[in-house]
């Protein structure tokens, strides 16, 4: 199977965690448009959808979904996203589309989170992939050079604007043998929004292709 294929097996998968009656939390990037194509063969038979991207909110509105304000419908049955990498303790590192902020926050919202990748995502120690930063614009520097003291190289995602209306810091060279640590860190520099490390609030469910542990 190549990486497409792959990342459509482990979203038809995800569709068997999927509630009658419910609402589902649906995350962002190419994997999860190919659950939200599987979702809309069951629109009718769902509740809605809460959307952590203005990219999902589109995607899930023309496949006939009802997409619910996260303030009215109190916590989820089941949040479902991708990721940029997954080590074994099923901690992520997310934000390669730059939907972070908005993800977090449905996944804390929800009682069980299943990620969705394919299988070259999977990584022993988190950090090869960039680790994404959202941060308010006018920290960007002051949150750039503290990142250098926590022995990272970050790169400003030049031109690109979150759905929050902020900036990315795209953090290059990290080892992250304490994840739950350097989230923590990072997460306490002032400016910072959010951090792509899903290590505190790790998934419960990984389906890479057609595996699910
Ligand atoms: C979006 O901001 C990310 O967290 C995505 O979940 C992640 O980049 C995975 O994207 P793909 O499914 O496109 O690989």
């Amino acid at each position: 199977m190549n990486a497409d294929s792959e990342k459509k097996a482990a979203a038809e998968r995800a569709l068997r965690h999927v509630e009658e009656g419910s609402v589902i939390g649906v995350g962002t990037g190419s994997t999860v448009d190919h659950f939200i194509a599987g979702l809309a063969r069951m629109a009718d038979r769902i509740e809605g959808a809460v959307s952590s991207s203005e990219r999902s909110t589109a995607k899930l509105k023309a496949a006939g979904i009802r997409v619910l304000d996260l303030n009215a419908t109190g916590d989820l049955p089941l949040y479902v996203d991708g990721a940029d990498e997954v080590d074994p303790h099923k901690r992520l590192i997310k934000g390669g589309g730059g939907a972070l902020t908005r993800e977090k926050i449905v996944a804390a919202a929800s009682r069980r989170f299943v990620c969705i990748v394919d299988r070259g995502k999977r990584v022993e120690l988190l950090g090869r992939f960039p680790l994404p930063v959202e941060v308010i614009p006018m920290a960007r520097s002051y949150v750039a050079r503290q990142l250098v003291r926590l022995g990272g190289q970050p790169v400003w995602r030049e031109g690109f604007v979150t759905d929050n209306g902020n900036w990315i810091l795209d953090v290059h060279h990290l080892v992250i043998t304490d994840p739950v640590g350097l989230e923590r860190a990072i997460g306490e520099i002032a400016g910072v929004v959010c951090v792509g490390l899903f290590a505190r609030r790790p998934a419960d469910v990984v389906i890479a292709g057609d595996e699910e542990s």
